[in-house]
């Protein structure tokens, strides 16, 4: 069975459902997925000074298990999501990332397929700028790097070739499609180079 890990920083939510439907799509392209959460490392008060994300950290970091780095040995596909911060990905995501070291220095991620995904405000504020982010440190990794595309109806309806991204909020039906459409993509081709 294909192996993938969908991987994600999320304050609000928002990247976590992007999360959940990229999971939902490799599932039902038969893969055994583990959906993960990078661990928070902002400090209770700004948590608590957002009513969205407090309520966020209640409510879904319990039913979400913790990411950790032998998730991304154990995957042969990975999905790493997160909220676009002034144009680049949380510093949460990049701790995880940076922990990547002893894997990446015995090639461990090598042709693994990686894809990214994130969520921001404003519509032109840093989505692609974010995604590429992400995806630069498959460059790095060795990774075979798995772009959305306008690869099937829902991926070009959303026009986020370079992985899924959403306004904050509720996903639309269009977003929740082109989701479900990059997870049975990346399963697709993780099994692949798998083989
Ligand atoms: C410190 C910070 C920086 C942000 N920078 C941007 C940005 O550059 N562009 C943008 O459109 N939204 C920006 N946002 C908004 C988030 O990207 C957006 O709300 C995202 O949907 C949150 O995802 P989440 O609900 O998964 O946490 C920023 C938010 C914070 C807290």
């Amino acid at each position: 069975m294909t192996k993938i890990a969908v991987i994600y920083y999320s304050a609000t939510g928002t990247v976590h459902e992007l999360a959940t439907q990229i999971a939902a799509g490799a599932e039902a392209e038969g893969a055994e997925v583990r959906l993960r959460r990078v661990k928070e490392l902002a400090p209770a008060e700004a948590i608590a000074s957002n009513a969205g994300w407090q309520q966020h950290v209640e409510e879904v970091h319990p039913k979400v298990a913790e990411a950790s780095i032998d998730d991304l040995e154990w995957a042969d596909g990975i999905a790493l999501g997160s909220p676009t911060r002034f144009g680049l990905p949380a510093a949460q995501l990049k701790q995880f990332i940076d922990q990547a070291g002893p894997l990446w220095g015995k090639g461990a991620l090598a042709s693994k397929a990686a894809t990214p995904f994130t969520s921001a405000s404003t519509t032109h504020g840093g989505h692609e700028s974010t995604a590429l982010a992400i995806a630069n440190t498959f460059y790095h990794w060795g990774s075979i790097v798995v772009p959305l595309g306008y690869t099937s109806e829902a991926a070009a309806g959303t026009g986020t070739p370079y992985g899924i991204s959403a306004l904050t909020g509720p996903l639309s039906d269009e977003t929740i499609a082109a989701a479900k459409a990059q997870g049975a993509r990346l399963a697709t081709i993780a099994a692949k180079l798998a083989a």
